[in-house]
């Protein structure tokens, strides 16, 4: 999601320890001076493994190496997907198509009329993360497609001119996440309808609270008085894809349903509950998310959801051994020995980067051999060090300042105040982590820092070394390599790219380095065999002024970051956002979301209202969308 109105939370007043502040500019000539050349040198070429990140797809296939051969896209400011030369954009999926519940497929009305029963059974709105999990192969599978939030606006005939518990009703219905089935049909793809698979969770589906703050004091509330049950899952926005076969969805900005209190406590205010903060106004006809009335309500959301695409009649889990947080995604690897890492990014100014490290190893079996693995094991936060190490800080109850004396009564505690303990723990301040993926091939892992105005500005944290720009409008795409394997404790890192200025982003680099720009990285994925893609994310606010006055519309971009060539792919309609991709395994197919297109300088003004300016993809109200991307001549993407 854009962040245009500043509902994004900027809630960390802590001053972390200095010890990766960049005092010294010269630091910042030998990180960039060192360049891509001393990252390899760093890192080495990494051995093939078969610790797959993602569930679908064996790592690098056969033959396929990281070159990216496509022919470069100029940038664009139509209402269209612009795809390069050779290649084809099919849209598939938009918001209220039927999902295909078996006699339950209402159409999409033209009017935004459909009841919210009808938007139960039919596509969210404003898809984000997304998975394929194969039924056949590359011919036939499930996606599982988060969708972030609702632009009540567009959602409603009269928009937000009157408003009500039917209307609370929809809105709710268009959050959550997707499953549909999906086959190849002719030269393209499209939804199988009906199908067995189908399902819609929403923000009323009931799923249960697992991990160390399952059942705590914190957790229960007059409807759960056990604190194990909540009701859906809301402000979907990256995700992950287990090695075991389940997608994580990830509750991203959840402090906007709540409305809190006129003085919010230490704790509320931490996580940005504050009176007037209910910007989606479900308050206002579901009183759970009357945080005065149910202040503990406001705990069962900022946590990553464990799915099970394959069984629709399956619960979804809140796994809180992973930490609370405002999440973005939950990229998931596994080390030589089968644990489960999880990396994740808190989309929030000032706020942190973490890792997951399983107790215990995945078994053989799916799901149904791995139903506990991400309830036991260790979260950490990152400090990243301005000698270019860094060190993962458990946040272990009992451990150094994570006690009773400091606020933490026990390990339930120090999870569903994650931010307050990385705050005592001394992590880095990021510049907006969104997106984090692992490259399967080298075990370099990357996260995009999408962009931070706020960064030096007065009574604002000063730059450090791994977020060294003031007002960063830019962005930047950070790297690290684990010591020993992927749940080492220590790591080296730098910077993939500090987004924007090209006489910036690619200074220092050596040979072939060429490259496309770009700004507001957020969506990130290397593929099985290590090419990343990367999206992006620049606030509509921004798009085409400022520093973005030569990229008035987002975009996804391809990289070997072995040659640190960067690529533009492709172009999205006017005013979206591109979030969310997929392949199929054999990477002939590739598919991505367009979020957003046309949204307005104030989001959720009506269809008709000045600065509403997409009809994509239909004609009329503009809908996020599912696109399939193929090769004429149905090649390998981006080869
Ligand atoms: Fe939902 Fe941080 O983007
Ligand atoms: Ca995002
Ligand atoms: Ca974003």
């Amino acid at each position: 999601m854009a962040k245009d109105f500043d509902r994004m939370e900027d809630s960390n007043p802590t001053a972390n320890p200095s010890i990766h502040d960049v005092s010294d500019p010269g630091r910042r000539v030998v990180l960039r001076g060192g360049g891509l050349a001393a990252v390899a040198a760093l890192f080495g070429p990494g051995a093939l493994t078969a610790c797959a990140g993602t569930a679908n797809t064996p790592v690098n296939p056969a033959g396929l190496g990281r070159d990216i051969g496509f022919k470069g896209v100029a940038m664009a400011a139509g209402d269209t997907v612009v795809v390069p030369e050779g290649y084809r954009a099919q849209v598939l999926y938009r918001w209220g198509d039927p999902v295909g519940l078996a006699g339950q497929m209402p159409a999409f009305r033209p009017d935004a009329s459909n009841s919210a029963a009808d938007q139960a059974a039919q596509a969210g709105m404003h898809h984000d993360g997304m998975a394929y999990f194969p039924l056949d192969g590359a011919r036939r599978g499930l996606l599982a497609i988060n969708h972030e939030y609702t632009d009540d606006g567009l959602l409603h005939t009269d928009g937000m001119k009157t408003w009500s518990a039917e209307k609370v009703a929809k809105a709710m219905a268009a959050h959550g996440v997707s499953v549909i089935e999906v086959e190849r049909a002719g030269d393209g793809w499209k939804t199988v309808l009906p199908s067995r698979y189908a399902r819609r969770i929403t923000a009323r589906t009931p799923m249960r609270i697992a991990g160390p703050a399952a059942g705590h004091a914190m957790m229960k509330t007059a409807a759960d008085p056990t604190g194990t049950m909540a009701l859906g899952t809301f402000n979907n926005c990256a995700n992950g894809q287990t090695p075991w076969g389940t997608y994580l969805t990830c509750e991203e900005n959840f402090a906007n349903y709540f409305e809190g209190p006129e003085q919010p406590d230490a704790h509320q205010k931490r996580w940005g509950l504050k009176k007037g903060g209910g910007f989606y106004r479900w308050h206002e006809h579901e009183e759970r998310f009357d945080a005065v009335k149910h202040p503990n309500e406001f705990n069962r959301f900022g946590w990553v959801v464990e799915i099970d695409p394959m069984d629709p009649a399956s619960t979804p889990v809140k796994r809180s051994a992973l930490g609370r947080a405002a999440h973005e995604g939950a990229a998931t690897a596994l080390t030589a020995g089968g644990k489960a890492v999880v990396y994740m990014g808190e989309d929030a100014r000032f706020e942190y980067i973490y890792k997951f490290v399983s107790r215990d190893a995945m078994k053989p079996g799916g799901f149904a051999a791995n139903r506990e693995l991400l309830d036991h094991g260790t979260l950490y936060v990152a400090r990243f060090d301005v000698d270019g190490t860094g060190e993962w800080l458990p946040l272990v109850h009992g451990q150094g300042p994570l006690t009773a004396a400091h606020g933490f009564a026990d390990q339930g505690e120090v999870l569903i105040k994650s931010r307050q303990a990385s705050d005592k723990l001394g992590g880095t301040k990021m510049d907006r982590p969104e997106w984090t993926t692992v490259d399967p091939i080298s075990k370099q892992v990357y996260c995009t820092l999408t962009n931070n105005a706020s960064r030096g500005q007065a009574g604002q944290p000063y730059m450090d070394a791994a977020n060294p720009r003031a007002n960063n409008t830019m962005g930047q795409i950070i790297r690290w390599k684990e010591q020993g394997d992927l749940d080492g404790v220590k790591f080296t890192w730098d910077h993939l790219v500090l987004a924007g200025d090209p006489t910036l982003p690619r200074e220092g680099a050596k040979g072939n380095i060429r490259g496309d720009t770009f700004g507001s990285p957020d969506g990130l994925w290397v593929d099985p065999r290590g090419v990343l893609w990367i999206q992006t994310d620049v606030s509509t606010s921004t798009l085409g002024k400022g520093d973005y006055v030569n990229l008035p519309n987002n975009q996804m971009l391809a990289c070997d970051p072995t040659k640190g060539e960067i690529r533009r792919f492709l172009v999205g309609p006017a005013g979206c956002e591109v979030t969310g991709i997929a392949m199929a395994p054999d990477l002939r197919t590739m598919f991505v979301n367009f979020q957003h297109p046309g949204e307005s300088p104030s989001e959720r003004s009506d269809p008709e209202a000045p600065g509403r300016y997409s009809n994509w993809p239909d004609g009329g109200r503009p809908r996020s969308a599912t696109v399939v991307i193929t090769r004429s001549d149905a090649g390998v993407i981006g080869t």
